[in-house]
Order: structure tokens, then C-alpha cells, then sequence
């Protein structure tokens, strides 16, 4: 069955409508940032993948085959290990050099369609998946991972400050591979998230307490790997804006981020949160939030979970600052759901 329903591409006459009438701005614009042209608006939101041994391998050349030909213009890659010492997760990496040529070939076949690809990096800490025991699981603090259950153990200082540099080395790796980008995981309630949200980190020393303590682990991160790579590649960040528990991140946390992130030169800004308590197609569920850091960070910014209206995207294209929307399960149920969409836009037939 066809995840796209009818619903939403039977809206399609609508948005022509809305387009000549009143519109300005289309999902299907070609925009550049940084120097990246980006063929329409869409973003693959991160999935994670399983992998072997952490390479790109058969299973994950197949998904981004499909996915790079199904119209969006930009793939974010699932989350790709920095640190060895998380090695165990089976998921992509780049803590060493000799994953390069497995991102070549990935960056290779995603441009054969005309997309980009953004990797995007993780240091995973206490949100493990699979049987981890006996590993250093690191964290702010020592608070029990509330999907993991994994009780972590508080970062020292100079554990800190060796995750900036690993960020970098890998970003760099992704610049080798000749990749287009890359994304920091700063969502989710992985390692560089869980030092914004209160709950997660109680710590006392400089990377606790105000925001601008909180924030500082991010935006180290983000300073080491510019720094890396150069003012002139695409350095994103994806980043909760609403954790849905009481100590979570407030949205006043969120726009000094997204500020202090812009300052210093971040290209764009992907709005996430705790999307898993969400009822699947009750979205978009962030746009409040993505639209008031919008108005505040010269960033672009991508709204990301429970986009599944192609009408209520273009009207939040043209009401607002949002300027890319990022999606994840349509796609991983219907690969192709982007060029669908443009064929039945465009007049041609597209089955439904
Ligand atoms: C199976 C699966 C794997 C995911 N893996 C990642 C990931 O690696 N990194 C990430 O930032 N988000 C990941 N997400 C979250 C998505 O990127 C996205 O934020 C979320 O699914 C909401 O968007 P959607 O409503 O379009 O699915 C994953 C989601 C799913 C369903």
C-alpha cells in the first residue's frame, strides 16, 4: 500500500492554485547554502541503518540507491559513529580512516541522481541500542537514560574535551569521502543532546547549570569541526526543541543555540524532539518552535517530523522563515514519494 495516499497528493490542485495565486516560494525551488545547491526543498531526515562492521556495505548502498533516485534533494545518512570506542553499535562510522573509500562509493552513487549527501555525525553516550554492557557509557551526569535504561557514568573534563576533536576528525573524513556536508546529532537525547536538557545534565562545573554552560559542549563541537573543515563546507545541526518531559529543554534554551550557533557561522539548523511520543500523523509537530528560531538565527532552517502534507508545507513555506522540511518514515515506506509528488504536480501521471 502507498503511504502517500491519495490525501496528500490529491491536494496537489490546491497547491498550484496557492502557487499562482500567492505563493512565492515552492517546495520544488533549487536554493543554494553555503555554496551547496540543493535541487528542491526536501531532506531525507536521518534513519539509521544497520551496517556491518560499521561500512558502507550492500544493504546500504541498496537504500541510498533508492533513496537518492526518489527525488529529495538532499540525503542526511543515518547516524555514523565518531569514536571507536562505541564501535560496538552497529551502525555507519567514520572514526577511522579506513572507512573512507566505503563513503566514496556512497557519495558516488547519491550524486548519480543529482542529490546530496550529508553525513551525519553521533557520539551515541548513554542511548544504546543492543547489549553494551560492560562498555564506558559517558554522559554529563550519571542519569539513567530514560529509553535505554542505561545508567551512564558522568564525562570528566578531559573526556569532554576529547569528543570536539573526534567530531572534527570525522567530519573531516566525510569532507575526504567527498560528501557535502555534515550534521552534528545534537537531538534525541544522544551525548551532545543530553548536555542541553537540564534533566540530563546536573553537572557543576562550566559545562552545567545556564544555558550558556549547557550549551557550550555544542558549540565547542561545532567550533572544532569548522574549524576542520573550512568555512566554505556545510556544517548542520540537528537539535530538540521540545524533550516533552519536565527538566527538558525550554524553548528560550533553544533560540540562545540557534543564535550563538548562527554567530559563528552554522549554515542550517534541523528542529527535532520527542517525535517518538507523537501519534505518526499528527504533524508537522515542531513548526512553533522551527518558526521562532527562524525569526531569530540567520540559519536555515529544516523542519523535521510528522511532515506528511504537501499543502501544509508550502503554506508554512510562505508564512514563515522555514525554508527545507525534512522527512524520515514516508520515506523509508515509499522512497520515490518525492518524485510522485512532482510528476502529479506537474501534470503528469503518477499511480497513487
Ligand atoms: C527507524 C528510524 C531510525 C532513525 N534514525 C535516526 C538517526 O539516525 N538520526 C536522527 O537524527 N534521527 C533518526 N530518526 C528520526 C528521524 O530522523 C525523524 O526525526 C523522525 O522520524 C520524525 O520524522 P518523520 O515523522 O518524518 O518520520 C530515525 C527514525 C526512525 C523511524
Amino acid at each position: 500500500m502507498r503511504y502517500s495516499l491519495s490525501r496528500d497528493i490529491g491536494l496537489t490542485g490546491k497547491i498550484d492554485f496557492i502557487r499562482t495565486v500567492v505563493c512565492v516560494k515552492a517546495l520544488s525551488d533549487a536554493t543554494v547554502l553555503n555554496g551547496l545547491s540543493l535541487k528542491n526543498r526536501f531532506i531525507r531526515a536521518a534513519v539509521g541503518e544497520k551496517t556491518t562492521d560499521g561500512t558502507v556495505d550492500g544493504h546500504i548502498l541498496g537504500v541510498y540507491r533508492e533513496l537518492s533516485r526518489g527525488g529529495a534533494g538532499t540525503l542526511i545518512t543515518g547516524f555514523t559513529l565518531i569514536d571507536e570506542a562505541e564501535r560496538l553499535y552497529p551502525i555507519l562510522s567514520l572514526y577511522d580512516d579506513s572507512f573512507i573509500d566505503g563513503h566514496k562509493e556512497l557519495t558516488s552513487l547519491v550524486h548519480e541522481s543529482g542529490a546530496n549527501i550529508i553525513s551525519q555525525l553521533v557520539y551515541a553516550g548513554s542511548w544504546v541500542i543492543g547489549n553494551r554492557r560492560g562498555d564506558v557509557l559517558l554522559a554529563p551526569s550519571a542519569i539513567k537514560h530514560l529509553k535505554s535504561n542505561a545508567v551512564p557514568r558522568e564525562a570528566s573534563a578531559a573526556e569532554i574535551k576529547a569528543i570536539p576533536r573526534k567530531f572534527a576528525e570525522a567530519a573531516l573524513r566525510a569532507k575526504k569521502a567527498g560528501h557535502d556536508g555534515v550534521e552534528l546529532h545534537a537531538a534525541h537525547w544522544f551525548f551532545l543532546c543530553q548536555f542541553l536538557t537540564p534533566y540530563y545534565n546536573r553537572r557543576t562545573d562550566q559545562y552545567g547549570g545556564s544555558v550558556e554552560n549547557r550549551a557550550r559542549m555544542l558549540i565547542e563541537t561545532y567550533e572544532a569541526v569548522r574549524e576542520a573543515v573550512g568555512r566554505d563546507f556545510p556544517v548542520w545541526v540537528k537539535i530538540n526543541v521540545n524533550d516533552g518531559f519536565d527538566m527538558g529543554v525550554s524553548l528560550e534554551d533553544c533560540l540562545y543555540v540557534g543564535r550563538e550557533l548562527s554567530r559563528r557561522g552554522i549554515d542550517a539548523i534541523e528542529v527535532s524532539g520527542n517525535w517518538m511520543d507523537r501519534p505518526e500523523n499528527s504533524g508537522p509537530f515542531f513548526k512553533d518552535e522551527a518558526q521562532a528560531l527562524a525569526a531569530v538565527t540567520g540559519a536555515s532552517i529544516i523542519l523535521t517530523g510528522g511532515n506528511r502534507d504537501f499543502q501544509k508545507m508550502t503554506e508554512i513555506l510562505n508564512s514563515t522563515d522555514i525554508a527545507y522540511f525534512g522527512l524520515a518514515r514516508p520515506l523509508m515506506k515509499e522512497p520515490d514519494l518525492i518524485n510522485r509528488f512532482f510528476e502529479r504536480a506537474n501534470g503528469k501521471s503518477a499511480d497513487s
